[in-house]
């Protein structure tokens, strides 16, 4: 099936997932409520680990409702049209949602709530090489020739949900507020447990330490692969190949096997222009 873009102010969408009356609902009309959470992130950042961390939070660390409902249904997407959405539309409270959003189109009455956004970020040079691969085995993202394409497809931000850089320039202006938590892949990849306590915190939920330890065992790369319900093999066909490995690798740090140098120096030179007089470093900064 080819992949068809849409346009949403500049920014493409996949047709077969996203429509502009949708985006035009959620912008304007939709109604975010203050218990509402959010998993933000701008794709191939670790979105499906944090549905799953935020899945056992949720379940005190009971592994059941993961390993019965598949993860578009546990946190559904708040953007997704038809098949998916009607999972978002259809929450009690509390409703959490995953998002890859830019700010710009995030629900406006969000912004005067006290609704919670956990945000993770990953290194753009890792993003890149999932999101190669990604684009590989799903129909939401143009195939495309090569990795050199794909690059400047990122670079240009002429993928779906547009510029890594806007999406995290922008959502960044939120980070000192107390309704928002901002995470890195990295920093999940370094203290699974650590981040997990964080995690907890901002939500106000106390669980003790074995429920901890069971929320960490099972939101692992390792259990979440061999997990039917969390690893994509019951997606639907047109979305991805049932034999892809959406769990690919679950690493930091394999774009230093997956770029030449001409590639890697042509990523950080756009970086550094586009990142210029922006007052945050991030974890990979020094990398
Ligand atoms: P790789 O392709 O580098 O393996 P998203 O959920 O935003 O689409 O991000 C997908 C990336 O997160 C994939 O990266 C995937 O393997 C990784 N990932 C998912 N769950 C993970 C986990 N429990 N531990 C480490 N990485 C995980």
């Amino acid at each position: 099936m080819e992949t068809q873009y849409f346009q949403y102010k500049g920014i493409n969408f996949a047709s077969m997932l996203y429509s502009e009356e949708r985006l035009h609902f959620l912008e304007n009309d939709f109604q975010v409520r203050d218990d509402d959470v959010f998993n933000v992130t701008f794709p191939k950042s670790g979105t499906h680990w944090m549905v799953e961390i935020l899945s056992l939070i949720r379940s005190n660390g009971d592994p059941s409702w993961c390993q019965k409902v598949p993860n578009w249904e546990r946190i559904p997407w708040l953007e997704i049209s038809g098949y998916a959405g009607q999972f978002a539309d259809h929450q009690t409270s509390p409703r959490y949602f995953s998002s890859h959003l830019p700010i710009q189109f995030f629900p406006k009455s969000f912004f005067t709530s006290k609704a919670k956004i956990i945000y993770t970020a990953r290194n753009p040079k890792d993003v890149l090489v999932s999101l190669y691969n990604f684009a590989l085995m799903s129909t939401v993202i143009k195939t495309p020739h090569s990795f050199d394409e794909l690059i400047e497809d990122f670079l240009n931000g002429t993928v779906p949900f547009g510029s890594w850089f806007d999406h995290i320039k922008g959502w960044m202006q939120m980070k000192d507020r107390n309704n928002f938590l901002f995470i890195t892949f990295e920093e999940l990849k370094k203290d699974h447990r650590g981040t997990v306590m964080k995690i907890c915190k901002f939500l106000g939920k106390e669980l003790d330490e074995e429920a901890l330890d069971l929320v960490v065992e099972h939101s692992s790369f390792k259990m979440m692969k061999d997990n039917s319900m969390s690893n994509h093999s019951q997606a639907p066909e047109f979305f991805i190949d049932k034999n892809s490995n959406f769990l690919r690798k679950g690493i930091s740090g394999d774009w230093r096997k997956c770029l030449t140098e001409a590639q890697k120096e042509n990523v950080d030179k756009l970086y550094k222009e586009k990142m210029e007089g922006f007052n945050m470093k991030f974890v990979w900064d020094e990398l």
